[in-house]
């Protein structure tokens, strides 16, 4: 189907604002949306939190409260509205009584059996034009956490650190404030904004004593922090235990009852010394989260990247050269280039100074 470029701009715009739900939607998707009359925008919405509004019904209570009659209107939404009760009404219905015309839909939702296609089918039976496929491959990327969760029963893994052109994430004395510009750490703190939590390894959390909060960029979001303690004894006095909200360290030491600050601290037993992450990324789902962003250092990347379920790689080089010091990533086991752990999907950003490459690692 030909969509024209203002189609294309309207849905982008739908697109970006569903980002935003993005760390704070699960188990819900992150849906965007927007209604256009005679070209112009006049109502738009975004999904922030399951059990509250929907992008779609969002944007229409936004026209309506702007005095708009919305018949002969075209909405652009992100995901196919959905057409069963949950904790709130069928959008589809919603749009049918709005008097909306027309909807484009970026991508059905085949991961939930409720809609898949009959969303689409009670607005045709309603005589609303629609049509499907405009910007499809951005809007199965905005849903990329949502079809992992859904698909495959647990929480979305995304690693992002900055390097070196060498190769390091740290000196060999434990510095790495700053490897990357401001720019891409800017960048970083959008993506703590799209995940439901941030996570680092006992070495990182000593060596950097990070808040793990979202600065710099505008965001409702407040991710959780996630911490691979390895039964070592965590100081009281960190950074994070009073800047973020809620905590989960992952495999405390038994020793340990309190933590200080004001954070809520839960924990969870599930032992790092061994494969642990298709355990963890199945349990912690019942703890309200449905995507973690690994954040370094280079043994914890290491150990998600051996039992291979990671999702997206974000990583930075920046053009200077460290020596020894911390790796990214350390041993593989690969012996020969040709098994190389290798990407698709990939993206690169220039962020100042830097590039950002992403992908997600082909899965063998
Ligand atoms: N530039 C960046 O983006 C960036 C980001 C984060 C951190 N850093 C730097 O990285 C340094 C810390 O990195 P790090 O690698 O020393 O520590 P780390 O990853 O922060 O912590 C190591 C943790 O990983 C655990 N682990 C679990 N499985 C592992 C495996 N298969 N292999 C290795 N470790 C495994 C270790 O447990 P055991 O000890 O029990 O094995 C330990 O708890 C700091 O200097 C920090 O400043 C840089």
């Amino acid at each position: 189907m030909d969509f024209s470029k203002s189609d294309k701009r309207f849905m982008r715009t739908a697109l970006r604002l569903g980002a935003k739900g993005k760390g704070s939607v699960f188990p819900n998707p992150p849906v965007g949306a927007v209604i256009v009359k005679d070209g112009v925008i006049i109502g738009s919405g975004w999904h922030r939190k399951c059990g509250e509004m929907h992008a779609e019904t969002f944007a229409i209570e936004d026209a309506l409260a702007a005095g708009h009659d919305l018949r002969g209107t075209r909405m652009f939404v992100s995901l196919e509205p959905c057409c069963h009760h949950g904790k709130t009404p069928p959008c589809a219905d919603k749009i049918i009584s709005a008097g909306i015309s027309a909807v484009d839909i970026s991508c059905i939702d085949d991961c939930d059996s409720r809609v898949c296609g009959a969303g689409i089918e009670r607005l045709k039976s309603a005589g609303i034009e629609v049509r499907t496929g405009l910007l499809d491959e951005e809007g199965r990327e905005l849903i990329e956490h949502y079809i992992v969760q859904r698909r495959e029963n647990r929480a979305f893994l995304s690693l992002k650190w900055a390097s070196s052109l060498d190769g390091r994430i740290a000196t060999k004395c434990g510095d790495s404030k700053w490897i990357s510009g401001e720019k891409a750490r800017r960048f970083a703190h959008m993506l703590r904004s799209e995940h439901s939590a941030v996570a680092v390894g006992f070495n990182t959390l000593i060596a950097d004593n990070p808040l793990l909060t979202v600065r710099s960029v505008k965001s409702h979001h407040k991710p959780t922090a996630v911490i691979f303690a390895g039964k070592r004894r965590i100081p009281e006095g960190l950074a994070l235990f009073e800047s973020v909200a809620r905590v989960i360290v992952v495999d405390p030491s038994p020793e340990q009852s309190r933590f200080g600050g004001s954070a809520l601290v839960e924990t969870l037993d599930i032992p790092i010394n061994k494969p642990f992450w298709a355990t963890l990324l199945k349990e912690i789902p019942r703890r309200g989260i449905g995507s973690i962003l690994v954040e370094g250092g280079g043994g914890i990347i290491t150990s998600a990247l051996k039992e291979g379920l990671v999702d997206r790689i974000y990583c930075v080089i920046s053009p200077q050269i460290l020596g020894e010091g911390v790796s990214a990533v350390n041993d593989l086991g690969i012996g020969k280039v040709k098994d190389a752990l290798r990407l698709d999907n990939i993206r690169r950003l220039y962020l100042g100074d830097d590039v950002m490459i992403i992908g997600r690692p082909k899965k063998s």
